[in-house]
């Protein structure tokens, strides 16, 4: 979603004369776009604003003026504590706020600081400009933000506010425009993106399934992909459109955090592990080949080494194709922040090394199992090396070739020869293009 955000901050400002740099020294206008989710994130937030302090020290005694922006949750959430923390930096603002970047600059140019953490009336997606299209012919749409579930350890609810579901005209027509200039892969975007029930072309509201349903029909567009789902919104008709939209890739990041009831209902996510494993019996049904990842805590305030090992339980049940783990970390003004039962930092390390050990065993047997399998892949990026470039298989695996033909947003059929941990090697079967692979 940060991805999606900065990339749209860059289309606000382009008519503006900006260009985006990956070096900081060149840079006129500086913007952190950050993460609230937890502390590292919101360290790493003042560790870097210290590195392009003397970035800006350096311009003005070259009579440059470099202005520092913190947008994003940390903005939204600890906005005025930065200016007062780091007073050289020139604005703050919201995940909601960007679309507003030209005002906040004219005004931050007459030397005023500038701090925009409003949730907007108007939706901020009906104020942006269309996207400019990515040259790998893969993009994100956003469909859906805000949370109102109020899990207990998460600060997403108070940082992106309530939820809003995009209407599915809109989307269509970003999604046709992309398509028109070469978009073959679309990834629906949102916090609860299953959730997403907006307001339809028939005047009813659409369901996830139904949007999609829809979206397979524009020309050119061969892949569809969604993310982040919650279990308790996975409803038929999602289930079913991973069995019969064939553009739907056969992988789903469906996070449960946690394998234990008890704990799953401290963190209020309204779902039982049970109820979890039925959905992946049901999805496993609809397509036998879905690539299933998840999000998991450890050290959720209160667990036990018997929650633990629900967990632990839980993942060989499942058996994922990759998934992201973290440590419990308390997050001000969240419910489980203010629980007296806070697990120690040495537990903590301790499940979360034994979970991620047994994840990483999951992830590196599910891409053993695609050597000598042929699968197409959409070749997003450059590879480190010459004439390598990077792609994605169906399971969203990063796939590597080598090719003398520039393959940058090409679906090809490709044999996969090696699997590693993080990714796989493969050599091109067939030279696709973006109207048939
Ligand atoms: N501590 C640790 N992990 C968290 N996440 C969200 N809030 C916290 C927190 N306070 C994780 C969840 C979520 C992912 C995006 O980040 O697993 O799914
Ligand atoms: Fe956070 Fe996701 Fe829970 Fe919403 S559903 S509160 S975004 S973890």
């Amino acid at each position: 979603m940060n991805v999606y955000d900065s990339d749209r901050m860059a289309d606000v400002l382009a008519p503006l004369g900006y260009e985006s740099t990956q070096q900081a020294e060149e840079a006129d206008l500086i913007i952190l776009n950050t993460c609230h989710i937890r502390e590292k994130a919101e360290d790493k937030v003042f560790s870097d604003l210290g590195r392009y302090r003397r970035h800006k020290n350096n311009a003005s005694r070259n009579g440059k003026q470099t202005m520092i922006a913190v947008g994003g949750c940390v903005g939204q959430a600890i906005g005025e504590e930065i200016l007062t923390r780091a007073p050289y930096v020139d604005m703050v603002f919201g995940p909601q706020s960007y679309q507003q970047l030209p005002e906040m600059l004219r005004k931050a140019e007459l030397k005023q600081k500038v701090v925009e953490l409003d949730f907007p009336e108007i939706a901020k997606f009906d104020q942006l400009p269309q996207p400019s299209a990515p040259k790998g012919g893969a993009a994100f749409v956003s469909v859906q933000e805000g949370c109102d579930k109020f899990c207990t350890f998460c600060v997403v609810p108070y940082t992106r506010g309530s939820e809003f579901s995009r209407p599915a005209a809109d989307v269509l027509r970003e999604s046709r425009d992309l398509a028109r200039e070469g978009v073959c892969e679309i990834t629906l975007l949102g916090q609860n993106v299953n959730a997403y029930h907006g307001e339809g072309g028939d005047g009813k509201e659409w369901g996830l399934g139904r949007l999609i349903r829809e979206l397979a029909e524009i020309e050119g567009i061969k892949r569809i992909r969604y993310m982040t789902s919650h279990p308790r919104d996975m409803d038929d008709d999602l289930i079913t459109a991973h069995g019969q939209v064939p553009q739907l890739m056969p992988f789903l990041h469906l996070p449960i955090q946690s394998g234990s009831d008890s704990i799953l209902k401290k963190m209020n996510r309204k779902h039982k592990a049970a109820d979890y494993l039925l959905i992946v019996d049901r999805l496993r049904s609809a397509r036998p080949d879905i690539a299933l990842s998840s999000d998991f805590i450890v050290g959720f305030p209160g667990e036990t080494e018997d929650d633990f090992k629900e967990t632990m339980r839980l993942v060989e049940t499942v058996g994922y194709a990759q998934a992201f783990s973290f440590k419990y970390s308390p997050r001000p003004g969240t419910p489980a922040a203010e629980n007296h039962s806070q697990v120690s930092e040495e537990v903590k390390a301790e499940r979360l090394a034994e979970l991620q050990d047994l994840l990483r065993k999951q992830q590196v047997a599910f891409n053993r199992v695609s050597v000598g399998q042929r699968m197409e892949v959409l070749f997003e990026k450059p590879g480190k090396l010459a004439g390598q470039y990077l792609g994605k298989s169906p399971y969203l695996q990063s796939v590597h070739v080598r090719s003398a033909e520039n393959m940058m947003g090409k679906l090809c059929l490709v044999e996969i020869t090696d699997a590693f941990d993080n990714s796989l090697a493969g050599k091109i079967i067939q030279q696709g293009n973006r109207e048939a692979a």
